[in-house]
């Protein structure tokens, strides 16, 4: 592959995966806050260095395109990207957020080559993000009822964003990613569970239990985000399972079961003395 790739967010869980697949592909700008040149998503001066001479990029924004003025980031980076020589921006996205919706919009009308790879809530939330120590405790409480959501595995999302990146025929689409069933969380629990072979049990708390919960750990704007996504995008419209990862990839996505069988024999689960 001709040129740089820029991958924003590339310590993350799916900016690592990405960076994996493209390893042989060619050269890599691995950015995060705590990179050489370094980018920030709270300081726009650190975007331009980022971006000089880069020729594709991929981009995951932070905390969550949600917050009110990603849409008009996107579009700044976009821009900046332009001027700086880019040609092509594919966007990680969420499913049944209208801010990430608008900063779909400005990538698509920014005048750069682009795709948008719109997910479901990823099944790594449960290993590496911020559900796997109430894995490892052996009870996982969340501010979420019975509404099922279809988790997507972070690896169907890298091996989609891959393509996109690397073949010039899927450019300039929508890739709405999905698992292929939709699961309760108490379900997910079960499941993982049984590949543990150790009782994990789902509780569901009020919104308000959730947030005192997390107060010790997290800035109050992160907590509030965490709080909107559950009660607000976990109203059952994102149930529906999509074919984002058939349409770029060919073959269907992976299971949650086979996901959860994978990361417990990585011992990642196991309980923390
Ligand atoms: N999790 C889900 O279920 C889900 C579902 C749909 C969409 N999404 C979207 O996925 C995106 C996150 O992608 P991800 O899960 O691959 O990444 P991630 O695991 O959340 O983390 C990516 C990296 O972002 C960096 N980071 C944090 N704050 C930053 C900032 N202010 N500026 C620059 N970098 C920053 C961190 O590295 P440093 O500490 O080194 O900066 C971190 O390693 C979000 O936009 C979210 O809305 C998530």
């Amino acid at each position: 592959m001709d040129g740089t790739t820029l991958i924003i967010g590339a310590g993350g869980k799916t900016g690592t995966r990405v960076a994996a697949r493209l390893a042989k592909q060619g050269p890599l700008r691995p950015v995060s806050r705590r990179t050489s040149p370094p980018f920030d998503w709270k300081d726009r001066r650190s975007w331009a260095p980022a971006l000089q001479g880069a020729t594709r990029a991929y981009v995951t924004f932070q905390p969550d395109l949600a917050i009110a003025g990603a849409d008009a980031d996107i579009a700044e980076l976009a821009r900046l990207g332009r001027e700086a020589g880019l040609e092509q921006m594919v966007l990680l996205s969420g499913r049944g957020e209208p801010g990430a919706q608008r900063a779909e919009q400005a990538l698509i009308e920014s005048g750069l080559d682009w795709n948008v790879v719109r997910a479901s809530w990823f099944a790594q939330n449960f290993s590496e993000g911020v559900f796997v120590d109430g894995i490892r405790a052996g009870l996982l409480a969340l501010p979420a009822g019975p509404v099922p959501e279809p988790f997507i595995d972070a690896d169907d999302i890298a091996d989609v964003a891959t393509a996109a990146l690397t073949d010039p025929s899927l450019r300039n689409r929508i890739f709405e990613v999905t698992g292929p069933r939709a699961l309760t969380f108490a379900e997910a629990v079960d499941i993982i569970a049984a590949a543990t072979g150790r009782p994990v049990a789902y509780r569901q708390i009020s919104p308000a239990d959730f947030a005192d919960g997390l107060t010790p750990y997290l800035p109050p704007d992160v907590i509030a985000l965490l709080v909107s996504l559950f009660t607000e995008v976990l109203d059952g419209r994102n149930i529906a399972t999509a074919d984002g990862v058939q349409q770029a990839l060919g073959h269907a996505p992976r299971d949650f079961a086979d996901y959860a069988a994978l990361v417990a024999a990585t011992g990642v689960w196991e309980t923390v003395p």
